[in-house]
């Protein structure tokens, strides 16, 4: 017969081991209840023309994790073809929410009704597409308000003129990838500001396509035909104004004081130059949509109605401010 401690030490163990087999099988259950809570998100991203967009990319693939969301990427390497593509092989997966930058605005009605019929969502991510598209074809809107960016470069060089000498000043546009909403609407918002005041001439405007390349060789066929008419450059992202910046200084002129200097994006090479005085003012727009857009996406996947247009609010950095505090940009 075993004895009283014998049966009380087996009974302890067994109690041990009832308790272990529990608790393993509440850790599944509550495994297995947040696998089917992830969502499966597809996101066709546009390229890697530019620090900016690059940015976007890893913040979208590190806010997938943050937010417990499963990422299914496609880099459609600068091409419409290609993104419609992709949007294709997320509605053929079944995905539960699709997430594009459209590169241009127009020409994706018919994927975006395919998108429906199959009843998955879509969430417009960084740029919009065109006004003319039936807006029932998406979900949401989460990137900036780049009406407002350009609004922002043109109340900059209101101030800025104030202290500039001369009649009239020449002023070049670089603007991004045609027929994109940034470049449509940076330029909308920059004019809404500063045309009807005499004192501004524009000279010239030419697509730079968001490149370092091409704003280099832009800003040479500009500096070229207008020489030293050339008084402001106002470039719609950062990396156009480092290569126009090049095209400038090989040729001696000094940039940011012989031609005063707006760029859009806020990188932290920009923001490097701004304080070295090569550039005027840097006006923000912020890569970090990834928490926005999944926020979007999983509330969209659980069947709730969502803001139709959300905007992150972005700064103005210029040469009149205190940067010594700023925090490093992250892109
Ligand atoms: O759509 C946002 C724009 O695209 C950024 O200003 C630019 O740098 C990027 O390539």
């Amino acid at each position: 017969m075993p004895g009283r401690t014998a049966v009380l030490k087996w009974g302890a163990l067994l109690s041990l081991l009832l308790f272990i087999l529990l608790l393993g099988g509440c850790r599944r259950q509550e495994e297995s209840q947040n696998d089917a809570e992830e969502i499966l998100v597809g996101f066709a991203q546009i390229g890697s023309e530019s620090g900016w967009r690059i940015g976007n990319t890893r913040d979208m693939e590190e806010a997938a994790v943050r937010n417990g969301v499963r990422l299914m990427m496609e880099d459609a390497n600068q091409k419409q073809e290609n993104e419609i593509r992709a949007l294709r092989s997320f509605i053929a997966y079944n995905v539960d929410v699709i997430t594009f930058v459209p590169i241009v605005e127009d020409g994706w009605t018919n994927v975006l009704q395919e998108a429906k019929q199959a009843g998955i969502p879509v969430i417009l991510s960084d740029r919009l597409v065109s006004e003319d598209v039936d807006p029932d074809l998406y979900s949401a809107y989460i990137g900036a308000d780049f009406t407002q960016e350009g609004r922002n470069a043109g109340t900059f060089l209101l101030k800025k003129a104030e202290e500039m000498e001369g009649e009239t000043l020449g002023i070049v546009e670089l603007t991004g990838t045609k027929d994109s909403s940034p470049a449509i609407q940076r330029e909308i918002g920059f004019h809404e500001v500063i045309d009807g005041n005499a004192r501004f001439v524009m000279l010239d405007q030419m697509s730079g396509d968001f490149l370092r390349s091409k704003g280099r060789e832009c800003m040479e066929q500009l500096i070229e035909r207008y020489g030293d008419q050339i008084d402001i450059l106002y470039s719609h992202n950062d990396a156009m104004t480092y290569g126009a910046i090049e095209a400038m200084e090989a040729v001696g002129i000094v940039p940011g004081r012989d031609i005063v200097i707006i760029s859009v994006d806020g990188e932290q090479e920009a923001i490097d130059l701004l304080r070295e005085g090569k550039i005027n003012c840097v006006v923000e727009c912020t890569p970090m949509l990834g928490d926005l857009v999944f926020d979007i996406a999983k509330r969209l996947a659980a069947g709730e109605t969502v803001p139709k247009m959300t905007s992150p609010k972005e700064a103005v950095f210029t040469e009149y401010d205190d940067l010594s505090d700023l925090p490093p940009r992250g892109y």
